[in-house]
């Protein structure tokens, strides 16, 4: 595993030549390793977790030289003899120049070397190892037949796919340790790669992942920052910082060095002039055993001390090498030099012997990276411009000299380097276009920056490209939005925009414009539908392939609804004259949301459905994967909305296990999980609802923030049902978080709404629950909003004031919330029975609360109604709550056999959820009202009020009922008060009261209440 990026990088390459064999190495450094007992624990833990099934990833930080890559290094072996498959990949620092997935390339590199091709085409979804070709080019060109290839984001999000899959294939046989050295150089593609592959390890078994890096680099603004801070977030990221040697590690070191003990007066200057800093130490120490050299001037001067003990031919070569980047191999080397071999080998072995090379099989590589860089900072200015330039010719005479794949990127850094503008300026195009191939647009980006810093410098620019100024930056906007880079993206569509003229064709700007369009849309930009509808005024017609996004993109976003209806309908028209399939689909999908309307919502066998059954089916002919999703999607949703709960999450079921069509986007993914357990949370499949969640998760890093939350608040919201308002507590706490700063989305924002509504009731009471659901209802803007989230906040909102009404002091609050109600729900449509269900609760309430402010009984008819409606739609809970209120009704109406018929189908329904809470409420009710439920029901669970004080109440002979009557007492009730309560007369009441004060011993209700509380007789239930 010693420089394994190194030596992986370089296969094909000519090996080097003559005796100069690792064994030649001086001993430089010790065989064994010294001290790291802790920090090997740590890591032999985290193989154990993996082993047992866990997810683990650490990251390894230290400064330079410390001994990260060692440590890993003898983990590593010690990994590999128990069984392990240990695959390692360094970050060059070339990815910091723009060449991307290094450490990926070289990891799969070794595997194809391993394993050969076909092997692991079996580890892939498809089977065939194009996409992987991105990466690794001697797998062959990467296909660019099917949409998702043609796709960049698509085909970026399938190349992280098949990397998990691979790994996940790899694992299933025997634990896996990916290693990704020096990950302060990655290259963006790799960060998000190596993020991607973190967030996502739940998905695998037995993947160790450690990612070393040095943390003396990270620079206030360095990029590996933010991706460590989001992955220490992650509960199975553990981070290992590894320090210096103690004095005493340090003398070991040395006597390992040595071979024998230092000599006793050069211990501590050697502690003190290396500060425990392995590299320093080896540095340091002479194969004499005396310290090297005085205290040098700086660390670059220590570094370059060995070296220049060496001859001066060797040093020259050195030199050389220095300039070629972390491994250099012979051939490039005897290229550059202009050695022949007998000249070169005997030139490089020195240097091997003093250890300050190492000869490898992908060509050379120094001790230690620090060395190099001092070497190469020490070459003389003009000398390094003409090494660079030497390297870049040599290369460009024979791209064989570097590994495949990494010619143009290589050319574009030694001639950026050499200061070589017309030649730079080349390099950084072609090797933009490579990146581009490799699906790596953060590093295209980077590198089309730089043609364009280069431009003026060069006057025949564009000639030497082949393209024009404009062209690049209509790249680099293409690049842009690629890479999420959307700011950038507007600067530069803007420039483009500017340079093109009046004369410019009209395709090149209403693309342009297009594009600046969805910039500004992502950014939350208010603007963005100008740039769409002046890309549609210039857009030609008899060009459909660019006209047709440009019209879908506007018809989702512009809020003139039936222009944006006749925009998706041109769509679909020029679709069809042009036989485009997928933009067929595309535009039947826009149109079916359409004719769904605002209620966002249609039954099975309606127009939408069907417009949308079309559009799958050209989809799949078209191996348009995104679309697939966006129709099942977009099927399950308008199901769900029109209360067709089962259908609903059979058709997200079928999207999201790809029986239409095996790749799937994974923010589609993300989205057809919401699409189910949104469904099966109605249907009261709590458990199946809290699996499909839990199983999404793994996708968590792929989807938005915004789908995540959307699950978490689900999970939420079965956890508050189910007593457990501490779960609850914590993802409604979570999902704000994910949410905050996002453009406000019904569908995501409304469930938030609605947990926060019902944890504040189930925690803090009435009184907040009135202040949060004033607050929820005025954030929605809920009369703007579809009906279809507006409903269920509105009718949640009512019941809370139904919750508070009881007192006095709330009254103001509530009417004020139901006068607000009244208002949205008078402008308020209805669609489809999911939306009538919300109506009815909403209304059933408002009676009930007319009924409690008149001192009448209110709103059984009406809640009887509400809970027939909700079975309608299959969804037990809400009819549960309103069969109790209807049953309160009942009751306080004198209808017992009526009430009791009620709370025993809502406590049967309650019990089949373990909605644990609403059981409490109905178990409550039912014993105020001396109602019997059925024995299997009316068990009231674990805790609740109902086994409260039983035992003492006993002791005092107290009987059930005059235990309720107690309770009261003690909550401070008057007579009357308990008699509303428990539907008996203010005498019966008073009757039972002066029994309780009797068995208690009591002289005053104030002397009961106190008994009651001292000997916990009641609790604080009611
Ligand atoms: N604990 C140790 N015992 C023996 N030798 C060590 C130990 N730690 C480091 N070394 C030696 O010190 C040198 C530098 O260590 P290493 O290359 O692992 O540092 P690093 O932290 O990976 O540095 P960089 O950040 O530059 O990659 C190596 O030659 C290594 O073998
Ligand atoms: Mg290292």
């Amino acid at each position: 595993m010693t420089a394994p990026s190194a030596a992986s990088d370089l296969s094909g390459m000519s090996e080097p030549r003559g005796m100069l064999t690792p064994e030649m190495s001086g001993r430089a450094s010790s065989p064994v390793l010294v001290g790291r007992d802790e920090q090997m624990a740590a890591l032999d833990a985290a193989f154990d977790s993996v082993r047992q099934g866990g997810p683990t990833a650490v990251l390894l930080g230290g400064e330079a030289g410390v001994g990260k890559s060692r440590l890993v290094s003898e983990f590593g072996q010690a990994v590999t003899a128990a069984g392990a498959r240990v695959l390692t990949g360094g970050c060059l620092e070339l990815g910091t120049d723009g060449l991307p997935f290094a450490p990926f390339t070289a990891v799969l590199r070794d595997l194809v070397r391993e394993l050969g091709a076909d092997a692991v085409a079996s580890m892939l979804p498809g089977r065939t190892t194009r996409g992987l070709a991105r990466l690794l080019p001697e797998l062959g060109e990467p296909d660019t037949t099917t949409d998702i290839a043609r796709d960049p984001g698509e085909a970026r999000a399938r190349l992280f796919e098949e990397v998990l899959s691979a790994l996940d294939h790899l694992a299933r046989h025997s634990p896996v340790v990916l290693v990704i050295e020096d990950a302060h150089w990655a290259d963006r593609s790799s960060r998000d790669l190596l993020t991607f592959l973190i967030g996502n390890q739940r998905a695998i078994c037995g993947l160790l992942i450690i990612v070393t890096f040095r943390s003396d680099e990270l620079h206030r603004t360095h990029p590996l920052r933010p991706m460590l801070a989001a992955l220490d977030r992650i509960t199975w990221v553990e981070r290992i910082e590894l320090p210096r040697l103690t004095r005493h590690d340090t003398a070991e070191l040395a006597a390992g060095i040595l071979g024998r003990q230092l000599a006793a007066n050069l211990g501590d200057a050697l502690y003190r002039r290396s500060e425990g800093n392995p590299l320093f130490v080896e540095t340091l120490l002479g194969c004499d055993g005396e310290l090297n050299c005085e205290l040098p001037e700086s660390l670059r001067d220590l570094l370059l001390d060995g070296m220049r003990r060496l001859p001066e031919d060797t040093q020259e070569v050195l030199r050389v090498a220095s300039a070629g980047g972390e491994t250099t191999g012979y051939g490039l080397l005897a290229a550059v030099t202009g050695l022949d071999d007998a000249a070169l080998t005997g030139a490089l072995r020195p240097a091997v012997t003093a250890n300050v090379l190492r000869a490898h099989a992908g060509g050379y590589t120094f001790r230690h990276e620090l060395i190099r860089e001092a070497v190469h900072e020490d070459l003389m200015p003009g000398e390094h411009g003409r090494l660079h330039s030497r390297f870049a010719e040599a290369i460009d005479a024979d791209p064989s000299l570097v590994p495949p794949g990494r010619a143009a990127i290589e050319m574009a850094h030694h001639w950026h380097a050499a200061h070589d503008s017309v030649w730079a300026l080349i390099g950084a195009w072609r090797a933009a276009a490579q990146a581009g191939r490799a699906v790596a647009p953060a590093e295209r980006l980077s590198l089309l920056a730089r043609v364009l810093e280069l431009w003026d410098q060069v006057p025949d620019a564009a000639e030497r490209i082949g393209a024009d100024h404009v062209r690049v930056l209509e790249e680099a906007t293409c690049a842009a939005q690629e890479a999420g880079e959307f700011e950038r993206g507007i600067a530069l569509a803007s420039s483009a925009l500017k340079e093109l003229g009046p004369s410019a064709s009209p395709v090149r700007v209403a693309q342009l414009l297009e594009t600046r369009g969805h910039f500004k849309k992502n950014l939350g930009r208010k603007e963005f539908a100008e740039d769409f509808s002046a890309a549609l005024q210039i857009a030609p017609a008899d060009e459909p392939a660019v006209r047709i996004p440009i019209l879908l993109a506007a018809a989702s976003c512009i809020s003139m609804v039936a222009v944006e209806r006749s925009y998706a309908e041109e769509a679909l028209a020029l679709a069809r004259q042009s036989q485009d399939e997928a933009n067929e689909a595309a535009a039947l999908l826009t149109l079916a949301m359409f004719r769904a309307g605002a209620g966002q919502q249609a039954g099975v066998g309606s127009d939408p459905i069907e417009l949308i059954a079309q559009a799958r089916a050209m989809a799949v002919r078209a191996g348009a994967c995104g679309l697939v999703a966006k129709a099942a999607i977009n099927e399950s949703h308008l199901l769900e909305g029109a209360g067709e709960h089962e259908l609903a999450v059979e058709a997200a079921r079928r999207g999201f296990a790809g029986e239409d069509e095996p790749y799937m986007p994974r923010t589609s993914r993300s989205l057809l999980a919401i699409n189910q357990v949104e469904p099966l949370f109605a249907l009261g499949r709590w458990d199946e609802a809290l699996s499909v969640a839990e199983a999404a998760r793994e996708f968590q890093f792929a989807s938005l923030p915004l789908h995540w939350s959307t699950l978490a608040v689900y999970a939420g919201r079965i956890a508050l049902a189910r007593g457990d308002a501490g779960t609850a507590a914590s993802a409604a706490a979570a999902a704000a978080q994910a949410l905050r700063g996002s453009r406000q989305e019904d569908e995501h924002h409304v469930p938030l709404g609605l947990l926060e509504m019902g944890l504040r009731l189930a925690v803090a009471g009435p009184a907040a629950a009135l202040d949060t659901a004033a607050q929820v209802v005025e954030g929605y803007e809920l009369a703007g909003g579809s009906p279809r989230y507006a409903w269920p906040l509105v009718a949640e909102a009512a019941l809370v004031c139904v919750a508070a009404v009881r007192d006095e002091r709330l009254r103001a609050g509530v009417a004020s919330l139901t006068d607000r109600l009244g208002t949205i729900a008078e402008k308020l449509e209805t669609f489809g029975p999911a939306q009538e269900a919300s109506r009815a609760t909403f209304f059933a309430a408002g009676a009930e609360l007319a009924g409690l402010l008149s001192g009448d009984v209110g709103g059984v008819t009406a809640w009887d109604e509400a809970a027939g409606a909700w079975a309608g739609v299959s969804e037990p809970y809400p009819r549960a709550q309103a069969l109790l209120h209807a049953a309160e009704g009942a009751l306080a109406s004198g209808d017992r056999e009526g009430a009791a018929d009620r709370l025993r189908e809502a406590a049967a329904l309650a019990a089949g959820l373990g909605a644990s809470s609403l059981a409490d409420e109905i178990a409550l009710l039912a014993r105020r009202g001396r109602v019997v439920l059925a024995a299997s029901s009316s068990a009231p669970s674990a805790g609740s009020a109902g086994s409260a004080g039983s035992a003492g109440a006993a002791a005092f002979g107290l009987t059930s009922r005059e235990l309720e009557v107690l309770r009261l007492v003690a909550a401070g009730r008057s007579n009357r008060e308990i008699a509303n309560e428990l539907f008996i007369s203010p005498k019966t009441a008073s009757v039972h009261v002066s029994n309780i004060m009797g068995k208690l011993g009591a002289a005053s209700r104030s002397e009961a209440a106190a008994k009651a509380h001292a000997l916990r007789l009641v609790d604080s239930a009611l």
